[in-house]
């Protein structure tokens, strides 16, 4: 017997009602929970999931409000290689996704999702991305058997009453969400702390607007709202509609004279974005502050006036934990210290029992002289195993953020000026260059490459090409993107101005040749004046640099020498780097934009 955790429905959107029911009679779970997304209801399931053993309460004084969890070693990033595109023709998911035959994962996913909610409670968690009512924002209803999930939800996205309330209007379409941990517990059954299942699928099919996704608990698998929602499917809606969906951090920068500057910037996964965004302006920049719109994702829609304005559709940060400090980044430190949850980071003990005191690599400089790893198992500075997993991370509040801009939840959005794209690069990609128009620097950005970090499963450090960061985001033909991109411009009378960066350049013993974190902003401040209009720059076959005395220097001793160096466009590294762009070009030939081959070629003789 299904039991109601509630009296009454908060609901009387009739579609919504008879999918949630159907949805029950696959899913067969014990309970149904309609979310209203009270501090009551959060309180109460994170209570019930320090009961069961997933979350443990940290220490009040240090951590007020806030969680710990670990999860299963075997669910602890995205899967890229078990993440589908499922639409009608595997055409138009391309090269790039993996695709399957929608009738075909239908079924299979009917199949798994068949009972595997037994023993469990099903939450019927309806967000909405981008504050509710704005013209951006979007609404999805997540079924998930996972308390987990839905606590985390509550911080990255609106959701409860409210968004009931937007559903019952019946204005906008709701993208349906299935989310199962695929572990159904039998009568009596004890739950494990993490439940999880070996096999997962991420599924999303564009054409309906859905998305199913079984087997795993964690980050972008399971707060669909994030990748799934706000980049795979959004990327289509933006495509039918004319915006962008986009991995891209917003901030804005103030100058001492008061003036603002937006600017939206895409790096792949672990690349720096939520350092970036929440930048503190280093010695030197008296005067200055650098004011956080977004960490991760943001939309872009041309206004009436021709000016691109961005939103940032979550509400949280769901941020890379190792790294993260007082020194890297104080605001991320400042966001995180309540209320948040920390999941996959290490535990400190005292004589082999947790003081309620988190750790991870890089938060101090003195490591904890014992604690708990990621999985549980003791840890010492001698182990030979990081403390906490890379990928572990933070959920926190956006409204903590002391550097959170007044703007953030504007429902207009900001205006943009600026796009940068960036990727980790070890070598031949500068500091920072500036495309010389629109189409070359969607060149730039559809030819980035990274290395791979530890937010994917797969091989680290090996660069690959990631296309605007949204290799593992797009949810259609890569050619397809690049040329909604070129056709963006022609809705724009102003167009950002376009940059790439590179903050991760090596010497040859490994060394990185620039210090990074606050002191970006010197590249952030060129790339503002550029595109504002105040500063110079050196034509290179790249594209515009700066000069070594374009760049505020103040504050840092950086020679000229070691500029030149982090600056340096060497043609043998460069050939091979075209050579590169040839390959992605290749893969994506019968639907790659003829601007991206012009581009390539202007590029070639340019060298
Ligand atoms: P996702 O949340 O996965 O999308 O990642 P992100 O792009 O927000 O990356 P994040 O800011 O969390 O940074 C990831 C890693 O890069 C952390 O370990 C940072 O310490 C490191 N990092 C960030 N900025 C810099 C920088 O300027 N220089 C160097 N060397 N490392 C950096
Ligand atoms: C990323 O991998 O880019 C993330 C983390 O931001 S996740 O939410 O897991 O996708
Ligand atoms: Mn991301």
């Amino acid at each position: 017997m299904l039991e109601h955790k509630q009296a009454k429905i908060p609901t009387h959107n009739r579609h919504l009602i008879r999918w949630v029911e159907k949805m029950v009679d696959l899913c067969q779970p014990d309970g149904i929970h309609w979310v209203d997304g009270s501090q009551e209801e959060y309180d109460r399931l994170c209570g019930e999931l320090v009961s069961a053993g997933t979350f443990l309460k940290l220490n009040e004084e240090r951590w007020p409000g806030c969680f710990y969890a670990r999860s299963s070693a075997s669910d602890v990033a995205r899967v890229e290689d078990r993440t589908f595109i499922c639409s009608l023709s595997k055409d138009n998911a391309g090269p790039t996704n993996n695709w399957k035959d929608p009738f075909v994962m239908r079924k299979k996913l009917k199949s798994l999702f068949r009972g595997s909610m037994k023993g469990r409670t099903m939450y019927v968690l309806p967000y909405s991305m981008g504050p509710i009512g704005s013209p951006f924002s979007q609404i999805g209803v997540q079924l998930t058997d996972s308390a987990y999930a839905v606590v985390n939800m509550r911080i990255m996205a609106r959701i409860g009453k409210p968004v009931f309330a937007e559903i019952d209007k019946d204005l906008k379409r709701v993208v349906p969400c299935m989310h199962s941990v695929g572990a159904p517990l039998a009568p009596g059954e004890q739950d494990v702390p993490w439940p999880q299942n070996e096999t997962k699928y991420i599924v999303h099919f564009p054409e309906t607007r859905e998305i199913w996704s079984y087997g795993s608990g964690y980050g972008g698998n399971a707060l669909l709202g994030k990748k799934c929602f706000a980049l795979r499917i959004a990327s289509n809606i933006a495509r039918d509609e004319g915006w962008m969906a986009e991995h891209m951090l917003l901030l804005g920068v103030e100058s001492p004279e008061g003036e603002k500057t937006y600017v939206a910037a895409a790096f792949p996964s672990a690349c720096g974005k939520t350092n970036f965004a929440m930048l503190i302006p280093p010695k030197g920049f008296d005067g200055w502050k650098v004011w956080t719109v977004g960490d991760d994702i943001a939309w872009i829609k041309p206004d009436a006036t021709g000016h691109l304005r961005a939103i940032n559709p979550e509400s949280g940060f769901f941020g890379v934990a190792p790294g993260t400090s007082a020194k890297t980044n104080p605001n991320a430190m400042a966001t995180l210290k309540k209320n948040s949850i920390f999941t996959n980071v290490a535990l400190i003990t005292k004589n082999g029992v947790p003081t309620g005191d988190v750790w991870w690599e890089g938060m101090t400089d003195e490591p904890p002289a014992e604690a708990l790893d990621w999985q549980g198992k003791p840890w010492t500075p001698a182990s030979s195993t990081p403390a906490a997993h890379p990928n572990g991370r933070f959920t926190a509040p956006a409204s903590q953020c002391p550097s959170i801009d007044p703007a953030w939840e504007d429902p207009a959005g900001v205006p943009i000026a600026a796009i940068i794209f960036g990727g980790r690069r070890a070598t031949t990609m500068p500091l920072v260059y500036q495309a010389f128009n629109w189409s070359s620097g969607v060149y730039a950005g559809a030819t980035m490459g990274s290395e791979m970090t530890a937010a994917a499963a797969g091989k680290l450090g090996v660069v690959r090409r990631d296309p605007m960061a949204m290799l593992p985001f797009c949810g259609y033909h890569m050619g397809d993107y690049f040329r909604h991109w070129l056709r963006m411009q022609k809705k724009l009378k102003r167009t950002p101005r376009i940059f790439h960066v590179n903050w991760f350049r090596k010497d040859e013993q490994g060394r990185f040749l620039w210090p990074g974190f606050s002191q970006n902003m010197r590249v952030l401040k060129w790339i503002v004046d550029r595109a504002t209009g105040k500063v110079g720059s050196d034509e290179t076959p790249i594209g515009w640099t700066p000069r070594y005395d374009d760049m505020h220097w103040e504050g840092l001793e950086f020679s000229k020498t070691q500029f030149d160096q982090l600056q340096e466009v060497n043609h043998q590294a460069w050939t091979e780097e075209v050579m590169g762009h040839e390959q992605l070009f290749l893969l994506l030939h019968d639907h790659l934009p003829p601007e991206m081959i012009y581009e390539r070629e202007l590029l070639i003789c340019r060298m």
